[in-house]
């Protein structure tokens, strides 16, 4: 039994470091009340659920005196009659934890006496956890001095949709270069005097935790001038698709070799200069960047 359990839970942890770094969540059920028959019916727990939000994943932890109560997972119907005949699951010991491996709703009630239908149940929904995504700064390329200008890490991140959560990994080799968080202004001048936070050590882990537009650049030598420097664009929403690129003029132009970063196709409505300002297009990204990154990514 113990080791089926872990057999689970390692079954768990591998599904968990695949889709990298979802951070399964324990949620001690009911808080302080705990798994117990509340004063106040049923609403104690909905309102302590409704507070709560449950990813695929994440485990409920149901704490209760071994003998006084008792956790059965049911159906719906099981759960609205509070009918504990044929439980999904029935677990006797507490402290008592269910994981929650599906999207959905889940019911749990006591069994014991008449509790259930005292209000000692509780219904929760769970949504599909989202993979949170670790984007590797310039793919193959890594994080360095490309020999195409600044455009190059503009095109990588052109039609990427960051996400609150997901993490930059910057592969370099330390001593060669850094990575620093700055300003906008500081991006656009490559000024690298005051940085928001500042890696040494490759490779760096940078968690993009807040929403908005964050600005990368190596401080080494003149790097960031010669284009070692990234401006992506962090979205909330973690419900949606990747949005399709602005640009409706992507008729992918012939591959412009060593083009200059202040080059941009014809025809482009592209602001100019990427290496004054950050563009988020993907204009000017060729049909070979195009299939290289779509073959890095799947
Ligand atoms: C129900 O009672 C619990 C404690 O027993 C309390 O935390 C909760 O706020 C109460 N809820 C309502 C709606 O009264
Ligand atoms: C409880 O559920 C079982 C099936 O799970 C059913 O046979 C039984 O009739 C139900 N009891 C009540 C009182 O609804
Ligand atoms: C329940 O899960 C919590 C947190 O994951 C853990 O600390 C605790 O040991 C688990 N309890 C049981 C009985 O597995
Ligand atoms: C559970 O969540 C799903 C998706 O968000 C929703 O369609 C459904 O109505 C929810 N169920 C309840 C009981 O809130
Ligand atoms: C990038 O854009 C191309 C075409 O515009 C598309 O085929 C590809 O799937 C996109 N990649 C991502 C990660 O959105
Ligand atoms: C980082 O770069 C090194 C050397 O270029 C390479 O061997 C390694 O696979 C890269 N790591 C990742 C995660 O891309
Ligand atoms: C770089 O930024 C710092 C403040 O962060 C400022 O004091 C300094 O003058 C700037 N240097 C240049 C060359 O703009
Ligand atoms: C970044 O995203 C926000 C919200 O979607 C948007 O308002 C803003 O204009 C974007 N910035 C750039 C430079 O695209
Ligand atoms: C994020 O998604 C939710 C629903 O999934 C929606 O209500 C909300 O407006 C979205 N926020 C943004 C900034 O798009």
């Amino acid at each position: 039994m113990a080791r089926r359990f872990s057999t689970v839970v390692f079954a768990v942890m591998v599904v968990a470091a695949l889709v990298q770094s979802s951070k399964a969540e324990t949620h001690e059920v009911g808080d302080d009340l705990k798994w117990t028959v509340p004063s106040n019916g049923s609403v104690a727990y909905q309102n302590w659920a409704a507070g709560e939000t449950f990813l695929v994943g994440d485990v409920l932890e149901f704490e209760f005196t071994t003998g006084a109560h008792d956790v059965a997972k049911v159906t719906k119907t099981a759960f609205d009659a509070c009918n504990s005949t044929n439980p999904i699951s029935h677990k006797t010991t507490g402290p008592a934890n269910f994981t929650l491996d599906t999207s959905g709703e889940h019911y749990f009630i006591c069994t014991v006496g008449t509790h259930c239908s005292l209000g000692q149940k509780l219904a929760v929904n769970v949504s599909a956890a989202r993979a949170e995504t670790e984007f590797i700064v310039g793919d193959s390329l890594g994080w360095t001095v490309p020999s195409g200008g600044a455009v190059t890490y503009q095109n990588w991140a052109a039609n990427k949709t960051f996400v609150v959560g997901d993490s930059l990994k910057f592969n370099f080799t330390t001593g060669a270069h850094d990575v620093a968080e700055v300003t906008k202004a500081a991006f656009t001048a490559c000024n690298g005097t005051n940085p928001i936070s500042h890696e040494t050590e490759g490779p760096a882990d940078i968690d993009l935790d807040t929403a908005g537009e964050h600005y990368f650049i190596c401080t080494v030598g003149s790097h960031c001038s010669l284009g070692q420097k990234l401006a992506i664009n962090v979205t909330t929403n973690s419900s949606t698709s990747p949005t399709t690129p602005p640009s409706s003029s992507t008729t992918p132009t012939s591959p412009s070799p060593s083009g200059g970063p202040s080059q941009s196709p014809s025809g482009s409505t592209t602001p100019p200069s990427p290496g004054s300002a950050p563009s988020f297009s993907v204009a000017g990204l060729s049909a070979t960047l195009l299939s290289v990154a779509a073959a890095l990514l799947y």
